[in-house]
């Protein structure tokens, strides 16, 4: 007869401690740009919050990304500061999902070097966001920016994420992530599951100029959780139908920004855009109001906003934990690949 097994003392394996869980994770990662704004709400955040309840969800601020562009030390501590503060506010808890920052856990930029070796560089020299950095930072094509997928890639895969929440802006960098995990997989054997990007029902949010996507770096946002005034500005200054000279002129509500994000903020955007169409309404109406519904749906994300900027600490500690919670995963992968790559 054989005797009843015994609980192991003996520590699992390192690919045991990786694999736990692992289909069910989703991880993201979102620049230290300072204070989020509607597009990255809209296009991503949302769905961070959702994911929180159905999978064990990570999600990183992306410092080691951000000095690729910027060189402040000051302005990049206060920037990732803002965001946590920002993440936390609009809906992140602690309790369901871990919040960190990527230089925390410093296994990411191993993992990455490791990666590296299995990515041709033409795969990094076409890469859509590298083309946009070489004309706007002609004077700084530093090689953090060829290799920056990479890193993006390492980030998802050092927790076998399978899942990633983003806005259609990082398709190509989720193709490229899942081209390096093939590659992988096919030079050392099935190691890390291909991500998969996750969008919402508003992948690209076009910001106030009403043709470019809304981001920072352009100048066309709506800070969603800024004060009243500055949003309301923000909203009265968006282009709306270039067409629609006249207020008695019927207006085109599907290719006015304005009439597309009422669509977030209220049940009635059918009869808004119908408003719209039938120059029953005036642009500046329907500004105003989407104005008002924006600044009341975000009231409550602005003050906890506002409070955690109080209590700068707290929001330290969560970021802490969070990094610490981590290390177990992140070591046991490394472990496993340095394993599996001959360096042990
Ligand atoms: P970033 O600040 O570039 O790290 O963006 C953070 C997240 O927000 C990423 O998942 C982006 O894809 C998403 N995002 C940023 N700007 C927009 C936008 N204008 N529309 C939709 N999603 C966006
Ligand atoms: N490149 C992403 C952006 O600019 C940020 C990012 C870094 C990311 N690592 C990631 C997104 C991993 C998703 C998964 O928004």
């Amino acid at each position: 007869m054989t005797s009843p097994a015994q609980p192991s003392t003996a520590p699992a394996p390192a690919e045991a401690v990786a694999a736990a869980a692992t289909s069910m994770r989703t991880f993201s990662g979102i620049q230290p740009s300072g204070v989020a704004h509607l597009g990255n709400d809209l296009g991503a955040i949302r769905n961070y919050v959702r994911l929180q309840d159905e999978y064990e969800a990570i999600y990183c601020i992306v410092d080691y990304h951000a000095l690729t562009s910027t060189h402040d030390p000051e302005v990049l501590r206060a920037r990732t500061r803002d965001m946590a503060a920002s993440l936390l506010a609009l809906g992140l808890d602690p309790e369901r999902c871990t919040l960190f920052v990527q230089s925390h856990r410093p296994e990411h930029t191993e993992l990455a070097w490791l990666l590296a070796t299995v990515t041709p560089v033409s795969w990094l020299e076409r890469t859509p966001t590298y083309k946009e950095k070489r004309e706007s930072q002609p004077d700084d094509i530093n090689h953090g920016l060829l290799t920056y997928p990479v890193l993006q890639a390492a980030d998802i895969v050092i927790y076998k994420a399978s899942l990633v929440p983003v806005g259609r802006d990082q398709a190509a960098h989720l193709e490229l992530s899942r081209e390096i995990v093939r590659a992988f997989n096919n030079r050392y054997g099935q190691t890390f599951p291909e991500p998969q990007a996750v969008f919402t029902d508003a992948p690209t949010v076009l910001g106030t100029d009403g043709v470019r996507k809304m981001s920072k770096s352009l100048g066309n946002t709506i800070d969603i959780l800024a004060e009243p005034e500055l949003i309301r500005r923000q909203v009265m200054s968006m282009v709306t139908d270039t067409q629609r000279i006249l207020r008695t002129d019927p207006g085109r509500p599907e290719v006015c920004n304005v009439c597309q994000l009422h669509r977030f903020f209220g049940l009635d955007y059918l009869e808004i855009q119908d408003g719209e169409r039938t120059a029953r309404t005036g642009c500046v109406d329907t500004k105003k109001l989407l104005a008002d519904r924006i600044i009341r749906h975000y009231a409550p994300a602005r003050e906890r906003y506002l409070e955690l900027q109080a209590h700068p600490e707290q929001v330290a500690g969560i970021l802490e934990e969070g990094a610490d919670g981590l290390r177990p995963v992140a070591e046991a992968t490394l472990a496993e690949v340095r394993e599996k790559m001959g360096l042990r």
